[in-house]
C-alpha cells in the first residue's frame, strides 16, 4: 500500500525566480497538506549528504553547489498516494519533457535547476523527512 507522506524542497534557481508562492498555491490546490516546512540555506555539506545516493554521478559536484547556492524552501507533504501525485504535479526531471502545467513545466529552467525536489519512495520520503525535521517541527 502507498504511504501518503512526501517530502519536497523549492530549489534555489525557483526562490531566486520568486516563485515560492505561486508554487505553494499549486502544491496546496492539488491537495496536498503540509505537515512541516522551513525557508533554509543548506552548506554544502549539507547538501551533499542529501544528494549523497548520486555521489558517484557526473553531476554530483554541480548539484551540490546549486543546492547550496542560496536558501531553499523544505517541506514535508501530506495526502493519498503523495510520493506518486507529487511526482506527477511536478513532472520530469528535465523541464523539456515536462508535461504542461507541471511545476517543472512552469517554473524550472534546465535539467540541473528545476525547481522542485520530490522523494522517488515512500521510504526516501520518510529519510528525507527525518533528515530536514525534528520529530517536533513535523505536524
Ligand atoms: P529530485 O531528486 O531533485 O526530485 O529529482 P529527480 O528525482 O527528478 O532526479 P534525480 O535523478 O534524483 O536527480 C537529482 C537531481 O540531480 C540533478 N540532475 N542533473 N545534469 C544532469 O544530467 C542531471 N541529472 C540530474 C537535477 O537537479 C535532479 O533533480
Ligand atoms: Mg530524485
Amino acid at each position: 500500500m502507498s504511504g501518503n507522506k512526501t517530502f519536497t524542497m523549492i530549489k534555489p534557481d525557483a526562490v531566486r525566480g520568486g516563485h515560492i508562492g505561486s508554487i505553494l498555491k499549486m502544491i496546496c490546490d492539488a491537495g496536498f497538506k503540509i505537515s512541516a516546512m522551513k525557508y533554509t540555506h543548506l552548506s554544502k555539506d549539507k547538501a551533499g549528504a542529501f544528494y549523497e545516493v548520486h555521489k558517484e554521478r557526473p553531476f554530483y559536484g554541480e548539484l551540490v553547489d546549486f543546492m547550496s547556492s542560496g536558501p531553499i524552501v523544505a517541506a514535508v507533504l501530506e495526502k493519498d498516494n503523495a510520493v506518486a501525485d507529487f511526482r506527477t504535479l511536478i513532472g520530469a526531471t528535465n523541464p523539456a519533457e515536462a508535461a504542461e502545467g507541471t511545476i517543472r513545466a512552469l517554473y524550472a529552467t534546465n535539467m540541473g535547476e528545476n525547481a522542485v525536489h520530490g522523494s522517488d519512495s515512500d521510504d526516501n520520503a520518510a529519510i528525507e523527512a527525518n533528515f530536514h525535521f525534528a520529530g517536533t517541527e513535523q505536524f
